[in-house]
């Protein structure tokens, strides 16, 4: 049996997480309010925000797995890839962790552990977690691929962005339609009261590519046109353009997994990250895997958006493996797995 205690700091959410094997016995999450008023992250805001939460949230942590720091067998830390200010003050809390108490640390890869979340069990072992390969769809806010898993850590991205984020789509739509940031969540609020009357293009994007920087172009064209005729156009109707914006990224996303499944001949299909927390995407999944046999997996709500459990179950295989890190390893902004 092996305790780990992960750390994730990588955008503007302090989080820690202590998990026992696969099981999560604690998941606490401090997010940062201070952004909201800039209309996204300030990279110095967060690093800052993070030096004031991180040793709060590690004791809450602690303290919800009623667990003593001594008793930890290893360290977890999101060590790539995200906002270099931020990583840097969970990497140092982390080190400083297993330095002084003589544990492994081990480094984690963010959109890797996005995909892992999909492999936490609940207390009772009762979830379903999919079988390798499986195929997984992350979608988050800097972040789109298909990624194919022989193993827990055995990951190989088979198609991705060439442009912007899903995420970013949902958020920079909710920012020309004067939502705050970020506004992936009330798009997705706004698109289950309205219904898709307005049509967005579906980019032609060769093999498992995603592209979102043309719709996000025909959207800001769109309202521009019809602001023109009616200057209260989108007010009165923000629930369908919602709903016609939340359906077309659904299709472009399911469009190219559906591809990839049938390329690879894969039946367990899983999504992650943040986007994966939209219920028209889930729903979407569901719906086609019930056409397609797919099995099909989505994390627990809590384990879409950034947290530290999904960094907890990756140093848990790490941990099995011996995969440490040295105490001089550095962080990254930018780094494939
Ligand atoms: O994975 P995540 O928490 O952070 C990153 O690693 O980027 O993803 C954040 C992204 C944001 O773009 C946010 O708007 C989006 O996930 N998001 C959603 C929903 N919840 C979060 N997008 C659509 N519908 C949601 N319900
Ligand atoms: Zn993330």
């Amino acid at each position: 049996m092996s305790l780990i205690l992960a750390i994730e700091s990588s955008c503007d959410e302090t989080a820690a997480s202590v998990c026992k094997d696969e099981v999560i016995q604690s998941n606490v999450i401090r997010s940062q309010q201070i952004h909201e008023k800039y209309g996204g992250v300030v990279p110095e805001l967060a690093s800052r925000a993070h030096l004031e939460a991180i040793v709060p949230v590690v004791k809450e942590a602690l303290k919800k797995a009623d667990c003593n720091i001594k008793d930890i067998d290893a360290f977890g830390f999101t060590q790539a890839p995200g906002l270099i200010g931020s990583l840097l003050v969970g990497a140092g809390f982390a080190k400083s962790l297993a330095l002084s108490l003589q544990k492994p640390l081990i480094a984690v890869h963010h959109m890797q552990a996005h995909v892992l979340a999909n492999l936490i069990r609940n207390k009772e072992k009762t979830n379903k977690i999919p079988s390798f390969p499986f195929l997984c769809l992350t979608v988050s806010g800097g972040h789109t691929q298909i990624v194919l898993c022989r193993s827990p850590l055995q990951l190989e991205v088979i198609g991705e962005t060439l442009d912007d984020a899903a995420g970013e789509a949902f958020d920079k739509t909710a920012k020309m339609l004067g939502l705050p940031y970020p506004g992936g969540p009330l798009i997705d609020k706004y698109a289950a009261e309205g219904n898709a009357v307005f049509e967005f293009p579906e980019p032609k994007i060769d093999g498992l590519n995603f592209s979102f920087s043309g719709l996000k172009t025909a959207i800001l064209y769109f309202i521009r046109d019809s602001r023109k005729n009616d200057p209260d156009f989108v007010e009165k109707n923000i629930k369908d353009i919602c709903a016609s914006v939340q359906s077309r990224i659904i299709s472009i996303l399911m469009h190219k997994l559906e591809m990839a499944a049938a390329q690879t001949g894969i039946r367990e299909v899983c999504i992650a990250g943040g986007v994966s927390a939209n219920k028209g995407l889930r729903k979407a999944l569901q719906q086609a895997g019930e056409n397609k046999g797919w099995n099909t997996y989505i994390p627990a709500f809590e384990y879409c958006t950034d947290n530290a459990a999904m960094i907890a179950i990756t140093a848990y295989y790490k941990y099995r493996n011996h995969l440490f890190a040295p105490l001089d390893i550095t962080t990254s902004a930018k780094t494939a797995f």
